[in-house]
């Protein structure tokens, strides 16, 4: 295990039946708390590829994709649950275990042609990711590749997007 993989691992919580019976919530707040852990993540994922904007999705995306942005000398992006976007905007769905989601886009965020790096926590069963993808597309921008913190494996959250470059920094 690298150096980095155990600074994150060590710094992830369990949460057992949370926010539901049977779910084992991954807490990164442990992590982010920790100046020296928070640091490297966020040096690491902003050397991982030459982008011009760092898309980041609501909400604890956000927390990773924003100092990524500055230290990769990118733009931040944000994909935003649905209504919350004032401008107009592109949108996309996908299926909940009950139900679906709404994530949007501003329509003009992205100039056709940009490199785009998609920043997330976790990539659990894929469908956040694959609707932020379709959404970069459809605005015209190409998207590089998607980074997360955690990959969570027994999701295959990664067999729905064989058509991205995916980096996760730890695999469990
Ligand atoms: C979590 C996480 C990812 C997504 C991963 O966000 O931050 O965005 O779920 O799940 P998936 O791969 O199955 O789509 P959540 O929707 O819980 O929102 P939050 O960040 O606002 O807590």
């Amino acid at each position: 295990m690298t150096e980095l993989s155990s600074l994150i691992l060590d710094r992830i919580r369990d949460v057992p039946d949370y926010p539901q019976p049977g779910v084992l919530f991954k807490d990164i707040t442990p992590l982010l708390a920790d100046p020296v852990a928070f640091t490297a993540v966020t040096e690491k994922l902003a050397g991982l590829y030459q982008v011009d904007k760092i898309v980041g999705i609501e909400a604890r995306g956000f927390i990773l994709a924003a100092p990524v942005a500055i230290r990769a000398g990118a733009g931040f992006v944000p994909v935003r649950k649905k209504g919350k976007l004032p401008s107009e905007t592109l949108e996309a769905s996908y299926d909940l275990e009950y139900g679906s989601a709404t994530i949007e886009l501003h329509r003009d965020a992205l100039a056709p042609g940009e490199r785009v790096l998609i920043v997330d926590d976790v990539l659990a069963t894929g469908g956040t990711a694959r609707a932020a993808v379709e959404l970069v597309r459809r605005a015209g921008a190409d998207v590089v590749a998607i980074a997360v913190l955690m990959e969570l494996a027994f999701l295959k959250g990664r067999e729905r997007l064989a058509d991205v470059e995916l980096h996760s920094l730890v695999v469990v």
